[in-house]
């Protein structure tokens, strides 16, 4: 069902840019120098935001991301726009990020955590974690968790409503997630090296029946692992867990009524520099017809994607939408549904264990949230 809905998603719709002023707005983008977080970086200086932080691992990137928004905003002064250091596979670099924006920024009106990759290899992080997991998933929460005060302030001295959004995927529909169930807990059984590359356990559903791979012969012919997104799906659908959990929380807590609106958009499958990171999988490398089929893959992904202006304007939708999509996954700019076993009670159960394991690895304690 949700490949129909991808299809129709890909094919028929156009998302719009919101008609939202972001006047005096200051918004923290990372991996803003290039694809998807450099449009929509774009697009909240045409929607008049006063202050820009593009927050990236190079800084030279990141000035050259700068210097190309000046060129085509003759409007904006220099100074409206700042590269600041930010790296995710380190938790004090995140840290530091979180500290500096919190003492020199007046406010944060939008946080935008769009950095991502698809590693695809199994790498490990100065922090000790595989590295799509800390990027992705840990510092990505690390940074929302933060952040939380600054976004409270800003909601509190200016009256406004801050938004956190963290940019997602759809891919997470197609996570299997077997560890939700791991003994030794969730994010140990996700860094071990021996299960990383496992095809099988994250093919999208319509390849498999009752968990296997419907084609064993051709899977072992070609050393099939040719779908891409591998651990990446599973970060996705990290996640859209941790910030369900957070938002849930959020409400309930009692400064309830000085707190960000969280959300969660997909911009849809983009032609953009990510595709650059699919790599073909080690043991397809080592199969003339394995790498065949994975650049067969790449190419259809190309031409089934969208225009990266395009999906940026999701993620911009998403910093200006309204409380009904609170902690909600949003695709094509509409709040839909997550993938179904979330909302049921082993996903209650998974959501709040994943939240609380996240925190942990970052080195956060649950009490200090409220
Ligand atoms: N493109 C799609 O079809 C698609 C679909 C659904 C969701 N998304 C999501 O959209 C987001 C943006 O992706 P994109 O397509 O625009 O790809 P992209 O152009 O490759 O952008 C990714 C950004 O993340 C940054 N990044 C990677 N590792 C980082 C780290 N350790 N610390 C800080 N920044 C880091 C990259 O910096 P460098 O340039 O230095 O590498 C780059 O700026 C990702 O979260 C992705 O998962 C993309």
């Amino acid at each position: 069902m949700f490949f129909f809905s991808f299809l129709y998603s890909q094919f028929f719709v156009t998302p719009a840019l919101p008609d939202h002023d972001f006047s005096n707005q200051t918004i923290i983008i990372t991996g803003s120098n290039s694809g998807l977080g450099f449009e929509a970086a774009k697009q909240f200086l045409a929607l008049h935001c006063f202050k820009l932080i593009i927050a990236v691992r190079s800084t030279s990137k990141g000035e050259a991301a700068k210097q190309s928004l000046l060129e085509t905003n003759p409007h904006i002064s220099a100074s409206q726009i700042e590269v600041w250091p930010l790296n995710l596979s380190s938790f004090k670099s995140v840290r530091a990020f979180a500290d500096r924006a919190s003492s020199e920024l007046e406010r944060v009106d939008a946080l935008v955590e769009n950095a991502g990759l698809d590693g695809g290899r199994f790498v490990l992080s100065e922090d000790g974690w595989e590295s799509t997991l800390q990027i992705n998933v840990i510092s990505t929460c690390l940074l929302a968790v933060l952040m939380l005060p600054k976004l409270r302030q800003t909601a509190e001295r200016f009256k406004g409503t801050p938004h956190l959004v963290l940019v997602t995927s759809d891919t997470h529909y197609w996570a299997r997630f077997e560890e939700r169930n791991a003994e030794g807990g969730i994010l140990r059984a996700l860094n071990d090296e021996e299960k990383f590359n496992s095809s099988d356990r994250y093919a999208p559903h319509f390849l498999l029946a009752e968990g296997k791979f419907r084609f064993p012969a051709l899977q072992s012919q070609l050393k099939l692992t040719f779908h891409p997104p591998l651990r990446y799906a599973t970060t996705k659908l990290l996640q859209i867990l941790f910030i369900r959990e957070f938002a849930r929380r959020l409400k309930s807590s009692p400064s309830a009524s000085y707190r960000p609106i969280l959300t969660l958009p997909t911009p849809g499958l983009c032609h953009t520099p990510f595709f650059g990171q699919m790599k073909p999988p080690e043991n397809a490398v080592s199969h003339p017809l394995g790498t065949v089929t994975h650049y067969a893959m790449k190419g259809m992904l190309i031409a089934l994607s969208r225009r990266a202006d395009v999906g940026a304007r999701t993620i911009v939708t998403a910093a200006c939408a309204g409380k009904e999509a609170d902690g909600a996954f949003m695709m094509d700019g509409q709040v839909r549904e997550v993938v179904g076993w979330v909302l049921t009670e082993e996903g209650r159960r998974v959501q709040e264990k994943v939240f609380r394991e996240i925190l942990a690895a970052a080195g956060v304690k649950e009490g200090d949230l409220v």
